[in-house]
């Protein structure tokens, strides 16, 4: 789905990843995920067929959970990494608490 660099040049290697090249595996995982939602919300987006879009926006739900799992992973990969979230979520709380 995505277009970022994977770790190997194929999809399958006779090797064990690194833990840097597994980092980035999940990096790219997550970004997978992020357009699975992208994809199925628009196609429910653009179908009358309810069944369909019930199911679509259902498994949308389950992509979110998958990201969180992802998340969590990453997480315990590379704890040091929340220190920049964290910093993000207080950028973005400042801006978004101006007045
Ligand atoms: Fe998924």
């Amino acid at each position: 789905m995505t277009e970022f660099s994977t770790p190997f040049g194929v999809k399958k290697s006779d090797r064990k990843l690194t833990k840097e090249e597994l980092i980035r595996a999940i990096r790219l995982s997550i970004a997978d995920e992020y357009e699975a939602i992208q994809v199925y919300e628009e196609i429910a987006e653009s179908t009358e067929h309810e069944k369909a879009k019930k199911i679509l926006l259902d498994i949308v739900e389950e992509e979110k959970i998958h990201v969180g799992e992802f998340m969590y992973l990453l997480k315990t990969l590379i704890p040091e990494e929340e220190t920049f979230y964290n910093e993000g979520y207080k950028e973005a709380k400042e801006i978004i608490e101006e007045k």
